[in-house]
């Protein structure tokens, strides 16, 4: 076999077989096959596609890259949960205690962010304390006492993932449905989880844009999922505006508590609901969604999902005290107001914008190398439909600088839209496969 020949015939628009998927992969892990050969590769997969068996075999083959995590000594059905990306995306943040109190097991494997806000792991690393770097051991003695652990993945898992994703981030070969897929679901296939549910973003500020792309995108990774014997749910949702209020690390974190109190918003707390009661039907402990959120809802009135939270959070060495009084988050020293140039309603959002933003101000990575100011962001005070008067504050920038700061107001200023008349309402859940849309 030649990696030559791979090239020429993906090139062509032809089907490639496993053994030839297999090949590229272990012959650029092994270093046999060489950058530029992988980048030609890549670059004709990216025009050419892949078919849906050529998608679930080049996932497998990365999976196939590293170690897959034996989560077999946890009693119950494993489910774990992904998200596309998007800004102000806490889920995780709610969705971990609020799944565990309900009794299903979370064992969750979470990434650093790149760009944009941090990952989930950033954003629990701004709780004083907490530890995201656990032993395989260690991980699963948590899970199986607290019954909820998070962890930032080992290398060992889907190392090849790594190795692709930085070869086409310099060659422009990101935003192709069958990469995307199998690039996001040989992580989830190798961290072990018996069940996936999947948060596919669409709009401003996610990866896919449009209603036909995040579709695809989600059928696909259903289909790879099924293939590789794990039930898989993909739920569509609305990323047209950043999700709740906060965007930043800190920020979001003390969103996600309040959420659990009770006091969240109605955005945040819709989405985790669906996602929530999702991991639920998975796991065979509701019989549909409906029921799923009945009882979730249960768990946030009584209290029993945020002692869950604080459970979890002492368990990984984080101060406790975060969920029970004000000032244990990281704070920033300025605080300014964004104000409205036009009365009328809020007619969109920019979500990307608000991201970068809050990158620039250091609740994101511009690069590798980059430092996470956890106590950064920007706190929006005026969402999509809601009224707003000239001169009132639509978000509050949390810096700890001036240097950016004009730049920033600007950015956040210019994300949002102002029309003379209320739009309708942002329909969240778009729906969710299988099922229907
Ligand atoms: N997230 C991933 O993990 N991989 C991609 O290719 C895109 C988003």
């Amino acid at each position: 076999m030649r990696m030559y020949d791979i090239i020429q015939k993906k090139k062509d628009g032809r089907e490639l077989t496993t053994a030839e998927i297999q090949y590229f992969v272990n012959g650029y892990m092994g270093g046999g096959i060489q950058d530029y050969q992988v980048s030609a590769l890549l670059m004709a997969i990216y025009f050419r596609g892949l078919n849906e068996r050529e998608t679930a075999d080049l996932t497998m083959a990365i999976c196939d890259s590293g170690e897959q995590a034996d989560l077999s000594a946890i009693p119950g059905v494993k489910v774990d949960k992904h998200s596309t990306g998007g800004v102000g995306d806490k889920t995780t943040l709610v969705l971990v205690p609020l799944v565990a109190a309900a009794g299903a097991p979370v064992a969750k494997m979470s990434g650093r962010g790149l760009g944009h806000t941090g990952g989930t792991i950033d954003k629990l690393e701004s709780i004083p304390g907490f530890k995201a770097v656990l032993s395989p051991a260690r991980f699963i003695a948590q899970v199986r006492r607290v019954g909820a652990a998070v962890a930032a993945p080992t290398g060992l898992l889907a190392p090849a993932d790594k190795k692709l994703y930085a070869l086409r981030d310099v060659t422009a070969t990101v935003d192709s449905i069958p990469l995307i897929a199998s690039s996001i679901m040989s992580k989830k296939i190798a961290s072990g989880a018996d069940a996936i549910v999947l948060d596919v973003k669409v709009g401003s500020g996610a990866f896919m844009r449009d209603k036909q792309s995040a579709l695809k995108l989600a059928l696909t990774m259903v289909d790879i999922g099924s293939r590789a014997g794990r039930r898989t749910v993909a739920v569509i949702t609305d990323m047209n505006q950043p999700l709740g209020y906060a965007v930043g690390n800190a920020l979001e974190v003390q969103e996600a508590i309040d959420t659990l109190k009770g006091q969240g918003p109605p955005d945040l707390l819709e989405i985790c609901l669906e996602l929530g009661a999702t991991m639920l039907l998975l796991a065979g402990m509701v019989d549909n969604v409906q029921g799923g959120k009945r009882k979730l809802l249960d768990l946030l009135k009584s209290g029993r999902a945020l002692n869950k939270f604080i459970e979890f959070i002492s368990a990984q060495g984080g101060d406790p005290q975060v969920a029970r009084r004000d000032g244990v988050l990281p704070a920033a020293k300025l605080t300014v107001a964004v104000p409205a140039s036009a009365s009328g309603y809020i007619k969109a959002i920019n979500a990307a914008i608000i991201g970068h933003s809050a990158m620039l101000l250091g609740a994101g990575r511009e690069n590798k190398e980059s430092q996470i100011d956890p106590s950064a962001g920007i706190i929006l005070q005026k969402k999509v439909g809601d009224a707003v008067k000239s001169g009132e504050t639509l978000a509050l920038i949390h810096a700890n600088g001036t240097e950016r700061l004009d730049q920033v107001k600007e950015h956040v200023w210019s994300a949002y839209q102002i029309g003379d008349n209320k739009p309708e309402p942002v329909r969240l859940i778009l729906g969710s496969i299988p099922g229907e849309l």
